[in-house]
């Protein structure tokens, strides 16, 4: 049987994963790939740091160069993180011709376009399953799975600790700090949690699937971003009143025409991360907890739906082990570029830009409750040529402000965001406008 000798670069939570699963599964692998792998070296930010996992220390160096360098690694798996350090490493492997699998999202996002380039350029690849939604393997369902498919949408719930955070506040009516700091104790949450509340771990993974379903690299800075720190227990109750619950989506949909269809070609891709109104007989509204799913939408295999633990030890270490096994396989029939990563499809090859991109909305405003009031919001809206679909108004109230929830039918975003600027500057109006958008996947 073939060897294939492995270098690793990170002995934290997910690299102490990946060896312990090389140790308790090797066997499973090699008889399944028909390869024999040997994990040689593990580079560890210092020998002594607290480990989840037993790694002897003959196997550490503190010198990642001397994994990416030492002749026998043939392939190297970079587990550390970071976008600095990370991207030399990486870009050092990929130079000396040697595939890399990688978890690192954020350095994807970041750098994945020049990643990518070295790669093609030295007769490598970069392998990335890991990086989006742990042990759901998204990547290569897109990439071949769905290769004879135009994807006409996805909707990704891929951050556990916001879909943990807003699950419990609609479960038990608990506060966003208290459950963010249980989904820190309970390490799904990013070192620094603000890369998940905030929206911006949804979008590197929602724009690494976006440049694979459309064949273009999505930037970030292309993707419109907002996270769940403004959603309140008022809109959660709301929301569940109107029938939806509200989830954190990245949202990949090609541009819609006439009649809301999918432009067949040529048409422009709306790539966004941002709570939604989903509605409660849908699939997504009942994926709970900290579990992730993305459902995708293509022009043969109609709606699909990939549900799974998105992050944590052992779902990421599943999602390494296949990378390695396929490196590994693509290394044996020495053919680097089997499924090439990016190739144009039938897009125009360019974001669509926020203010054209058009959905429907949920509005909630804080106003004086006397007659007239709704008359004076729905001028303004009409004026906008936007359409209410339905108005609710809660009774019994005693504060001295009232809430007005608004449900909006399809408008563009610059439309709508001019409404709400001049809505806000009514007197009746006593708080900042609440928008949150409705999604009907259709
Ligand atoms: N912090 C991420 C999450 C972990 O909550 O989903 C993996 O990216």
């Amino acid at each position: 049987m073939d060897q294939v000798t492995l270098g690793m670069i990170g002995g934290g939570t997910v690299g102490g994963g990946v060896y312990q699963a090389l140790k308790s599964s090797g066997n499973l692998l090699a008889s399944r790939a028909g390869i024999r792998f040997r994990l040689k070296k593990i580079a560890v930010k210092a020998f002594d740091e607290p480990r989840k996992v037993f790694i002897p220390e003959k196997m550490m160096t503190t010198d990642w160069r001397a994994v990416v360098d030492d002749p026998e690694v043939q392939i190297v798996v970079e587990l550390a993180g970071g976008t600095t350090v990370a991207r030399q490493m990486v870009l050092t492997a990929l130079q000396r011709g040697k595939p890399v699998v990688t978890a690192n999202k954020a350095l994807l996002s970041a750098h994945g376009e020049e990643l990518f380039a070295a790669a093609r350029d030295h007769g490598a690849n970069l392998y990335y399953e890991a990086s989006v939604a742990g042990g759901i393997p998204i990547i290569k369902a897109l990439r071949e799975g769905f290769i004879g498919n135009r994807i006409e949408s996805i909707y990704g719930i891929v951050n556990g600790t916001c879909n943990y955070i807003l699950s419990r506040m609609t479960a038990e009516g608990a506060d966003f700090d208290t459950v963010l700091a249980d989904a820190q104790r309970l390490g799904y949450a990013e070192a620094d949690p603000t890369l998940d509340v905030d929206g911006h771990d949804s979008l590197h993974k929602i724009g690494i699937l976006a440049s694979l379903a459309h064949g273009f690299w999505v930037a970030p800075e292309r993707i419109h971003v907002e996270g769940i720190r403004g959603i309140s227990q008022q809109d959660i109750r709301f929301a569940r009143e109107l029938g939806y619950a509200i989830k954190l989506l990245g949202v990949v949909k090609k541009q819609r025409g006439k009649g809301r269809k999918p432009s067949r070609s040529g048409g422009a891709v709306q790539v966004a991360v941002h709570p939604t109104l989903v509605p409660e007989s849908h699939v997504l509204a009942s994926v709970s907890d900290s579990f992730n799913a993305v459902f995708v939408q293509g022009d043969i295999v109609g709606d699909t739906l990939f549900y799974g633990r998105g992050a944590g030890q052992d779902p990421t270490a599943s999602a390494v082990l296949a990378d390695i096994a396929d490196a590994a396989l693509d290394l044996k029939h020495e053919a680097p570029d089997r499924v090439p990563a990016f190739v144009p499809h039938d897009s125009n090859g360019s974001v669509q830009p926020l203010g054209e991109c058009v959905s429907r909305y949920y509005l909630r405003l804080a106003v004086v409750d006397r007659p007239g009031v709704l008359a004076r919001v729905a001028a303004i809206l009409g004026k906008m040529n936007i359409g209410i679909s339905s108005v609710m108004q809660p009774e019994g109230h005693s504060a001295r402000h009232v809430a007005l929830i608004l449900m909006i039918h399809d408008a563009p975003n610059a439309a709508m965001a001019r409404a709400l600027k001049e809505i806000r500057r009514l007197p009746v109006v006593k708080a900042a406008p609440v928008m949150i958008r409705v999604e009907d996947f259709d």
